[in-house]
């Protein structure tokens, strides 16, 4: 089979989640790295796609010499990934819809909910592929949970409870240092600060593990730091359509936590718990039974959670690999076989509504507030 083509627009060198891209693209002989605008000063860009091993041609100085160089080629990219900071992914990925691009664009998809709306309405239109990387909805164990939970092992879902806490802004003398302000400054992050950065994942597993979307919300959000704008601690309680009752916390500020994302589902019949510190281990509890382990790579695994493991049991996969298993998902469906486990831009623009609806539900000191997207209600 011959390798798709990629392009990816940020990720330049020393960005934080460009390898884990470049890594998952090419981790499994599916894409291969065929163009690339990777950084906001041009020339570095072109430099470092060059040592990428991205020939001079379509090393590009910036997305829309990229769009304008490969939009009319024969050999045009499959897929073009968007990598870069929050603000540019609407205008992005939108340009390279409408030129009939697949899109894998990072999160938040958009910094509003009618730039959602749009970006749905455009994919929709145009019948390109519009995903969004909720890269931890790969893990294969998180697809193990989700598996069990559509099979009913657990029961009908009462409860999910998960978290996406860390400590890295928690220290207040650092709080200046220009890579972590900006994150608060509403000018560069948007209307939330904390919430829109971690918590909008933890938020979508709950709706990916379950099956169900969030209907309603109540927030409540502080700013620790006396100088930051917008919140760095976050909880939410919030209803899901089939009735489930979730908690969210997420917070910058809860030192001695690391990556600190994880997450509990209990139903009527037993409940799951995984941590992404923990990511090949599910923890499953039957009503009345004894706590078992569930192994990635063990034998009776659903066939998801099988297909996305690579190495042999007991051998630690890792972010970069969870990434991968996003571009396995979008490699199938550009070649015609859809997976209902990649998300999607309709998940994008949840998140988005969910965003917004907590900002005002926080500010109105938690009032429950309807927080689906105008077009899903
Ligand atoms: P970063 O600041 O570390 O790197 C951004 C990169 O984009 C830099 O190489 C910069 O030169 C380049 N860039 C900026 N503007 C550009 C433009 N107009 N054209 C081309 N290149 C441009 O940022 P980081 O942390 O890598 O975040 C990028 C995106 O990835 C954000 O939207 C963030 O939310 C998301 N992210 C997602 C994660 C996940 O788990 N899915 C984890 C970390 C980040």
């Amino acid at each position: 089979m011959t390798k798709l083509k990629w392009g990816m627009i940020g990720g330049g060198e020393g960005s934080q989640i460009g390898p884990a891209h470049r890594l998952g693209a090419q981790a499994d002989g599916l894409f291969e790295m065929t163009a690339g605008a990777l950084d906001h000063r041009p020339e570095v860009g072109r430099d470092y796609a060059q040592r990428l091993g991205i020939a001079a041609d379509r090393a590009y100085g910036d997305w829309q010499e990229m769009l304008a160089g490969e939009k009319d080629r024969d050999d045009r990219i499959d897929l073009v990934t968007v990598a870069t900071p929050n603000a540019t992914h609407f205008e992005i990925t939108k340009a390279f819809l409408e030129a009939g691009f697949n899109v894998l664009c990072e999160k938040p998809m958009t910094m509003t909910v009618e730039e959602g709306e749009e970006i749905v309405r455009v994919a929709e239109k145009t019948g390109k592929i519009c995903a969004v990387n909720y890269c931890y909805s790969a893990y294969p164990m998180v697809r193990q949970a989700r598996a069990m939970v559509r099979a009913g092992e657990i029961g009908k879902v009462r409860l999910v409870v998960t978290n996406f806490a860390h400590g890295h802004h928690g220290d207040a003398t650092d709080a200046d240092n220009p890579r972590v302000r900006w994150r608060y400054d509403p000018a560069m992050a948007g209307v939330s600060g904390q919430f829109a950065d971690c918590g909008i994942h933890a938020l979508h597993m709950a709706s990916f593990i379950c099956d169900d979307e969030v209907e309603k919300l109540s927030a409540d959000f502080a700013s620790t730091i006396a100088s930051r704008e917008l919140e760095d601690d976050a909880m939410l309680n919030f209803r899901m359509r089939g009735g489930t009752i979730g908690r969210l916390w997420t917070s910058s500020v809860a030192i001695g936590r690391q990556h600190g994302f994880d997450i509990q589902v209990f139903g009527e019949t037993g409940g799951l718990r995984w941590a992404s510190e923990q990511p090949n281990q599910l923890i499953y509890t039957p009503v009345g039974g004894r706590t078992q382990v569930i192994e990635k790579g063990e034998d009776g695994l659903y066939e998801d959670a099988q297909r996305l493991s690579r190495v042999a049991i007991a051998h630690p996969e890792g972010f970069p690999l969870a990434v991968a298993n996003i571009y396995c998902d979008l490699a199938d469906a550009i070649r015609g076989e859809a997976r209902d486990g990649l998300p999607g831009a309709e998940a994008g623009v949840r998140s988005m509504a969910a965003v917004e609806t907590a900002v005002a539900s926080a500010k109105a000191d938690g009032v429950w507030m309807d927080a689906r997207p105008p077009m899903f209600r």
